[in-house]
C-alpha cells in the first residue's frame, strides 16, 4: 500500500528501513478501535459542518462494514500497509473514492493512534478486573473450605506460629483485591480523550472535542493538546499494577509448587494443571503455577521497557512511542493468560489437612503460647520467653513434642505449670485465640472472608 505522508519525502523507503518502521504486524490488533473512533470522529465532522453530513454517513456506514468483514474474516488485513491507520483509510477510499479522503480532516495519526491505545487499554483494564474478581471469588471460597484446617504459619520459611489455611488464602485474596483497585484507578484517570488534539496543536477547524469523548465513552476531553499526542503515563500506570499482579501471581505459584512438592504434601493440584514426565511416570509436576511464575520477568520488563521508551523524549509525539505496542500487548495477553488459569486453578486445588496438621505439630510452634502461659501468670515476658526455649530444647534434644512432656517435669521447671497448660499450648488452642483483628482465629477469617465478598461486589 501506499504511504500516506508523500509531501516534502517521496514516500519511498528501503525495503529494510520500511519493514523497520512498519507496524501493522502488531498494531492490526487496534483495527477495532481505529475503527470505532474514526465513525466517531466522520460523525462529527458532519454535525460540525466541517463535511456534509450525508458524507459524514456514508463513511460511518463504509467503515461499519470494514470492521465487520475484518472482525469476520471475510477481509484480510493487508500486511503490505504501513500501520492500521493507513489500512483503514486506503480501503476505505478504495471503497467510496475520494470521499474515504475526507476522513483524515482535523486529525493526525497522532491524536488517532493516541486514541486507539486508550480505548485499548481501557477495554484490557476491564478484562483484567473481572479476571481479578474471579481469583478472588475462588480464594475466598477455598479459604471457607478450609478456614479450620490449621497449617504451619512461616517466617524465613521455617515453622513459626499455627494458622490456618483459610487464613493463608485470604491473604492473596487481599493483595489481589487492592491489585483490582490499582486497575481501577487506572482506568478512571485514562478515560479521558485525546482526539482533537491532531498533530500537536490542535487544529483550526471547528470541531466539537466533548462530542467525540461521550459518544467514545470518555468522562472528558485531555486539557492540553500536545499532552494528549506525548503521554503513555496510563499505560505506565496499567503496566505497573499488571507487574506487582505478577509479582503476587509468582509467589502464590511458588507457594502452589512448594505445596504439592512430595517434601510438603500440602495440597494436590487438580490434573487440569499439572502434567506428567516423559521418562519418570510418578511425576506430576505443577507446569501452570511455574509458568506463572516464570513469566513474572515479562511483565515486569514490561514495565521498565515503557518507561525507559519514555524518558528524556522531548514532547510531542515521537515514533519511539510506536513501541508502546508491543509492549503492552505483551504484558497484557501475559496477565490475563496467567489469571485465567489461576482461579480454576486454585477452584480444583484440594488441600491434605492431615499432613499439614502433622506439620504444626511438628515444629514447636506453639513455643510463644508456652511463653504467653507463664507471662498471663504474672513472669515478665522476656522470662517466660527464656524458660519456653529451654524447654523447647530440651524437648528437641528427646525428639517429643510440647505436649507430651508430663507435667511433673513442667513443675519442676516452673510451679505455675498447671494442668491447664495442654489445653494452652494445643494447636486449636493457638490458632482459636488469635483473636486479634485480622488474626488467625477461625472468627477472624470468617470476618476476612465476609469483607472480602462484600469487596468482590464493589466493582
Ligand atoms: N504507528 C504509529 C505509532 O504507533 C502511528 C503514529 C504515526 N505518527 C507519525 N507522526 N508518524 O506511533
Amino acid at each position: 500500500m501506499a504511504k500516506l505522508w508523500e509531501g516534502l519525502v517521496s514516500g519511498v523507503m528501503s525495503e529494510a528501513a520500511d519493514s523497520f518502521n512498519a507496524s501493522i504486524k502488531f498494531d492490526k490488533r487496534l483495527l477495532e478501535e481505529d475503527i470505532d473512533g474514526s465513525i466517531v470522529h466522520a460523525r462529527m465532522l458532519g454535525k460540525q459542518g466541517i463535511i456534509e453530513e450525508a458524507e459524514a454517513e456514508k463513511i460511518a456506514s463504509a467503515l461499519l462494514s470494514l470492521k465487520e468483514e475484518v472482525l469476520s474474516g471475510a477481509l484480510a488485513v493487508d500486511e503490505t500497509a504501513e500501520d492500521v491507520h493507513t489500512f483503514v483509510e486506503q480501503t476505505l477510499t478504495a471503497r467510496i473514492g475520494s470521499l474515504g479522503k475526507k476522513l483524515h480532516t482535523a486529525r493526525s495519526r497522532n491524536d488517532q493512534v493516541a486514541l486507539d491505545m486508550r480505548l485499548f487499554a481501557r477495554k484490557t483494564a476491564g478484562e483484567v478486573i473481572e479476571l481479578l474478581t474471579s481469583l478472588v471469588s475462588a480464594l475466598a471460597d477455598k479459604a471457607e473450605e478450609y478456614k479450620g484446617a490449621v497449617m504451619p504459619g512461616y517466617t524465613h520459611l521455617q515453622r513459626a506460629q499455627p494458622i490456618t489455611f483459610g487464613h493463608h488464602l485470604c491473604c492473596y485474596a487481599y493483595q489481589f483485591l487492592r491489585d483490582r483497585d490499582r486497575v481501577k484507578d487506572a482506568k478512571k484517570r485514562l478515560n479521558l480523550s485525546p482526539i482533537g488534539s491532531a498533530a500537536l496543536a490542535g487544529t483550526t477547524y471547528p470541531i466539537d472535542r466533548a462530542f467525540e469523548a461521550k459518544s467514545l465513552g470518555f468522562d472528558g476531553v485531555i486539557p492540553n493538546s500536545l499532552d494528549g499526542v506525548s503521554d503513555r503515563d496510563y499505560l505506565v500506570e496499567l503496566l505497573s499494577a499488571f507487574a506487582l499482579i505478577s509479582v503476587h501471581l509468582s509467589r502464590l505459584s511458588e507457594e502452589l509448587v512448594l505445596w504439592s512438592s512430595w517434601e510438603f504434601k500440602f495440597i494436590e493440584l487438580s490434573s487440569d494443571f499439572t502434567t506428567g514426565s516423559s521418562i519418570m511416570p510418578q511425576k506430576k509436576n505443577p507446569d501452570i503455577a511455574e509458568l506463572t511464575r516464570g513469566k513474572t520477568g515479562r511483565v515486569v520488563g514490561s514495565l521498565v521497557a515503557m518507561l525507559t521508551m519514555l524518558k528524556s523524549l522531548p514532547l510531542a509525539y515521537n515514533k519511539d512511542m510506536q513501541e508502546d505496542k508491543e509492549i503492552f500487548f505483551d504484558a497484557a495477553d501475559t496477565v490475563i493468560a496467567c489469571l485465567t488459569v489461576a482461579s480454576p486453578m486454585i477452584a480444583s486445588l484440594r488441600a491434605k489437612t492431615e499432613n499439614m496438621e502433622k506439620a504444626a505439630k511438628e515444629g514447636y510452634i506453639n513455643a510463644t503460647d508456652l511463653a504467653d502461659y507463664l507471662t498471663k501468670k504474672g513472669v515478665p515476658f522476656r522470662e517466660s520467653y527464656k524458660t519456653a526455649g529451654a524447654i523447647v530444647r530440651a524437648a528437641a534434644a528427646k525428639g517429643v513434642t510440647l505436649d507430651e512432656i508430663p507435667l511433673s517435669e513442667y513443675k519442676a521447671i516452673d510451679p505455675l505449670f498447671g494442668e491447664d497448660l495442654y489445653e494452652a499450648i494445643s494447636l486449636e488452642t493457638c490458632v482459636n485465640k488469635r483473636t486479634s483483628e485480622g488474626g488467625s482465629a477461625v472468627s477472624e477469617v470468617e470476618k476476612q472472608i465476609v469483607s472480602i465478598r462484600k469487596e468482590i461486589e464493589n466493582v
